[in-house]
């Protein structure tokens, strides 16, 4: 079994969750996830994995029941809260029933020793996040929108149904780019050439292929897409307009076949009847993810 332990900021709660559901995993806990396989690379709120080896009613059973081969020199760690720390009391005890080379520095192996609901022991192999996606995606140097972050955006792709991914509002480009970084078939374009300009450095600088148009939401432009957007608010704050976001999403039912998008909660109650509705994320800034799929008549 392979243990997930997930880590997410404020406000994050309800997309974290969803991203760890939505990859076959179980919630234990509040931080830790159950699962056969993960990908941990492509994940965007999963800190380490720990492939379980034993588990028991205190830390030295899961020590004495240790019974697999350690690549040596190995390091055992406990945690404690959120935070990953070696302990020396567990490293005796390992020395005492496993042998082996234990070593604080450059281990070819670590052994994590954790309690994820305060009664049962686990200790497992540790796998620390490399190489990942999301320090790929930090190669992007231009942002305007401090609520989508580069997380959110990867788990928002995550969470999206399995079409080619179309983001007709893509602003400085998250959605697009962590869908293409995700390997997913992606369309973008935008009406601002301010952002279209900082969508394309973002897109430069991270190698990637996508052609990044001037367009007008308001005039679908692709067919049999998964919409995820991360609309634009309404265009004044201080009068009572329609709300451009609710305007654009119903434009687009039509031609889409599926939708992961963001709306402010004050419109939910404005969402259309032809959509079956598989979830709702709760998201930052009283705004909710809406995922499902449309009915689209025969
Ligand atoms: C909330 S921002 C999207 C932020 C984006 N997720 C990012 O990574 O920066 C909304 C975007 O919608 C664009 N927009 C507004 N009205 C539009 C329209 N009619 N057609 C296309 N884009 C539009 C804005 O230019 C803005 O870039």
């Amino acid at each position: 079994m392979t243990w997930v332990h997930r880590n997410y900021t404020k406000g994050f709660d309800g997309i974290s969750r969803a991203e760890m559901l939505s990859a076959g995993l179980k919630q234990v806990s509040e931080r830790f996830f159950t699962g056969e396989e993960f990908d941990l690379t492509s994940s965007a709120y999963a800190g380490f994995t720990v492939k379980e080896v034993s588990r028991g009613s205190s830390a030295e059973d899961v020590i004495i029941n240790f019974k697999a081969t350690i690549p040596s020199p190995y390091r055992i760690e406990k945690l404690k809260g959120s935070k990953r720390m070696g302990s020396l009391s567990y490293a005796f005890m390992a020395e005492q029933y496993l042998g082996g080379d234990i070593r604080a520095s450059d281990p070819a192996s670590i052994i994590l020793i954790f309690t994820p609901d305060d009664e049962t022991w686990i200790a497992g192999f540790l796998t620390e996040k490399e190489d990942s996606l999301v320090e790929k995606f930090k190669g992007i140097t231009e942002r305007t929108c401090v609520s989508m972050t580069l997380q959110a955006a990867l788990a928002m792709v995550h969470l999206a149904p399995n079409e080619p991914i179309v983001d007709p509002c893509c602003g400085t480009g998250l959605l697009p780019l962590a869908s293409l970084l995700l390997k997913k078939e992606t369309y973008a374009a935008d009406n601002n050439y301010k952002m279209l300009r900082m969508a394309r450095i973002n897109r430069d600088n991270l190698n990637l292929d996508i052609e990044m148009p001037h367009k007008n939401a308001l005039s679908p432009w692709i067919e049999d897409c998964c919409l995820v957007s991360d609309f634009p608010a309404e265009r004044s704050w201080m009068s009572n307009t329609v709300d451009i976001s609710m305007k654009l999403f119903k434009t687009w039912i039509p031609h889409i076949k599926s939708f992961c998008v963001i709306f402010p909660n004050r419109v939910l109650d404005d969402l259309p009847d032809n959509l079956n509705i598989t979830q709702k994320v709760e998201f930052t800034a009283d705004r909710t993810i809406v995922i499902g799929t449309v009915h689209q008549p025969a």
